[in-house]
């Protein structure tokens, strides 16, 4: 089509503009610069007054009178192109490449746009409290949420809830019972803390929000296998302690995207890893063992994230470790006159452990608990050393760490 003069023709045939022809003259006039001339021919009986209220409406002035070219009983019009469609997008910008990585500061400007979308200008900010990368970024994080949309399991079919519980013990089921109790309310911090970080978290780091959003769901359904465990046997639930609660209540306190996720996901789920094992090693039912066993996959995604997030961003910065060790120590202080773990989990995890009442088997479980409180530590030094503290400084942070071990 010739870039100028009267001859640009946008032809309608029956068509009115209420029903879709207003896309036939609009395509006509992207293709025009500001100025340009657009004929629009077509036999619709209301052309002329539904086209003037669309010029009108989009900035185009129509010309008075019928244009040259009408015929056989249509009706010829002429448009002239306005220049509000340059001017509304003059300011627009890409937010980042949605295919390649995030960038390094997401603009609040772009509020909810679509990562790689034109923005056009004047929106609402999103008001997201993180918005660089640094500071909720993970290489492995596109992985992790892959394998975490694809690992995700029904909690209906996942767990053989007929399975009898057969010869469990009365007091031995109690323990269980206890442990479940301590459990769930142990998933609901769990679940609660990345639904907070998600939800200040800006979504251009789309590949974060989906992951944090798959964690939520994991630890929903870890909240529902605990519960339909404790209440398999009838029930009523154990006991929830005061230093129990207040140690978890100083994770859904923790204000910073990477301090959180460092208590929670680096030392507490990385701990729950070998409590969780522990427990399905010694489940003495199946239904124990297969809640346990599902459990333990997911919360290896949840810490795998937080260690691969929180190296990230020490790497970056090295002075980042003195911000982790900080809130170590604070939360710490925090704790310091509580007491932690709930005895009766302790004494719970001795007993399932033991199997049995009998004095030998009690030692037994008793060394067992202390062998797993060893086997956390070791975990937790391991991973301390793999973000970037020296092995000294892993040994004393991970001596910090709550009693309560999340
Ligand atoms: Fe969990
Ligand atoms: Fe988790």
């Amino acid at each position: 089509m010739p870039a100028s003069g009267p001859t640009h023709l946008a032809d309608l045939a029956e068509l009115g503009l209420d029903e879709g022809g207003h896309l036939l003259v609009a395509r006509s006039l992207a293709r025009l610069a500001p100025g340009e001339r657009l004929t629009v021919t077509g036999r619709h009986p209301a052309l002329r007054v539904h086209l003037a209220a669309w010029c009108r409406e989009h900035g185009h002035r129509l010309a008075d009178g019928d244009a040259p070219g009408a015929g056989d009983g249509a009706t010829a019009l002429l448009v002239v192109k306005g220049g509000a469609d340059e001017r509304r997008w003059l300011g627009a910008v890409r937010a980042g490449d949605a295919a390649g990585a995030p960038e390094a500061r997401a603009d609040q400007a772009w509020g909810l746009a679509a990562r790689g979308a034109l923005v056009e200008a004047g929106g609402p900010p999103i008001g997201a409290q993180w918005s660089q990368r640094e500071h909720v970024w993970a290489d492995i994080a596109p992985r992790l949420y892959a394998a975490a949309a694809a690992s995700q399991w029904d909690p209906a079919t996942a767990v053989d809830w007929a399975a009898p519980l057969g010869a469990v013990p009365e007091e031995v089921e109690r323990a269980v019972v206890q442990i479940m109790t301590y459990l769930v309310e142990n998933e609901q911090a769990a679940l609660i803390i990345p639904a907070r970080l998600l939800s200040q978290l800006h979504p251009h780091y789309r590949e974060v929000m989906q992951l944090l959003a798959t964690q939520a769901a994991d630890e929903a359904r870890h909240v529902e296998v605990f519960t339909r465990r404790a209440l398999l046997s009838g029930g009523p639930l154990g006991t929830s302690s005061a230093g129990g609660r207040a140690s978890l209540q100083t994770l859904l306190a923790e204000p910073d995207f990477t301090t959180a996720s460092f208590l929670l996901s680096v030392l507490g789920e990385g701990t729950f890893l070998d409590l969780l094992h522990f427990i399905h090693d010694h489940a003495p039912d199946p239904v124990t063992a297969d809640v346990t066993r599902l459990a333990v996959r997911d919360e290896a995604r949840h810490v795998a994230f937080g260690v691969a997030h929180t190296a990230h961003l020490a790497r970056a910065d090295k002075s980042y470790l003195a911000a982790l060790r900080a809130s170590v120590e604070r939360r710490h202080a925090t704790l310091l006159d509580t007491a932690g773990l709930n005895a009766e989990v302790f004494d719970s995890l001795v007993l399932l452990a033991a199997g049995s009442w009998s004095p030998a088997a009690l030692r037994r479980g008793w060394h067992l608990v202390r062998d797993l409180q060893e086997r956390m530590d070791e975990g937790r030094r391991r991973r301390l050393a793999y973000i970037g503290f020296p092995d000294d400084e892993a040994a004393e942070l991970s001596a910090l760490h709550t009693r309560n071990f999340m």
